[in-house]
């Protein structure tokens, strides 16, 4: 049976077999989807002994996105914009194949949100691997405008610097930033220890749109921070996370699974609904 697992470190509670496993029961494809967990400078051998031994794929998360994308032979354009490895496909020629499918995972949960980016102004809070992931896929649905604003600016004002040629992206501290805007990007890893970025409450209105790229059986600190300033629609990312592991498996498979009953399931396991 072709072969499938999730590099991370932890990874334990990864929740990417629950998901592929579904995936492969909706869309009839004989797989198996496990998990590894290799220490941290034991990655590499980690990853060739899997495809030595026929493995056809896999899915890396932290710490190992930024080594993946050394690691393989070819790099899709967008794993190469986003300076970071997700997927790695073996194709048929043999060839180690490099992709990262977690900007179009937020595009496509933003729009089954009913989110317009086109001619919007978009606010992405963090400049991490996050951020620079996900400024493609967003610069490429043509907003008016996306601004960057990080703790420390000088990361902020490189990423912009970076991605210019992409469509209209500035970075503006935090102090700076003068609304409206139509949707926030959280992808600052904040929230994992319970903490906000300093955004100022007057940019939270009651038809801007919240994303937080973090998500939990509660709300996240930001959500429900901006929950309190009278922001009505909020998202996390756990729809983020079904959508990416949807493109990968279509990258593997080369058939698109279903998301929404999937997403719901997950939501079930996880004890949110
Ligand atoms: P990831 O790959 O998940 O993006 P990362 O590269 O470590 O992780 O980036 C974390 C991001 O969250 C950074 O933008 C970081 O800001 P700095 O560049 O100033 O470190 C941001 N971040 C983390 N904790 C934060 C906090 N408490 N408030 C604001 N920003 C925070």
């Amino acid at each position: 049976m072709d072969r499938y697992l999730v590099f991370g470190h932890p990874v334990r509670h990864s929740k990417s077999p629950f998901i592929h496993t579904l995936f492969a029961r909706q869309t009839q494809q004989e797989l198996e989807y496990g998990l590894a967990e290799p220490a941290v400078d034991e990655f590499a051998q980690a990853l060739r002994t899997f495809f030595a031994q026929g493995g056809k794929g896999c899915n890396v998360t932290v710490p190992f996105k930024e080594q993946a994308f050394t690691l393989v032979d070819r790099l899709s354009p967008r794993a190469k914009r986003a300076g970071a490895v997700n997927t790695i496909k073996l194709t048929d020629d043999g060839v180690l194949l490099g992709d990262n499918t977690d900007g179009a995972g937020l595009v496509a949960d933003l729009k089954s949100h009913g989110v317009t980016l086109g001619d919007s102004r978009i606010l992405l809070l963090g400049a991490g691997g996050a951020a620079r992931g996900a400024l493609a896929p967003l610069l490429a649905e043509l907003p008016s405008e996306l601004v960057i604003a990080n703790r420390t600016h000088t990361k902020a004002q490189q990423l912009a610097a970076e991605f210019c040629d992409l469509g209209p992206v500035t970075a503006q501290t935090y102090e700076q930033l003068a609304g409206p805007f139509d949707l926030v990007i959280n992808s600052t890893s904040a929230s994992l220890q319970g903490e906000l970025p300093p955004l100022a409450p007057a940019l939270i209105h009651t038809d801007i749109a919240i994303y937080d790229m973090m998500y939990g059986a509660s709300d996240t600190a930001f959500i429900s921070w901006a929950k309190q300033h009278g922001a009505r629609q909020t998202m996390d990312g756990l729809g983020m996370l079904v959508e990416q592991a949807a493109e990968a498996f279509t990258v593997w498979r080369g058939i698109r699974p279903g998301t929404k009953q999937v997403l719901r399931e997950l939501k079930r396991n996880l004890g949110v609904i």
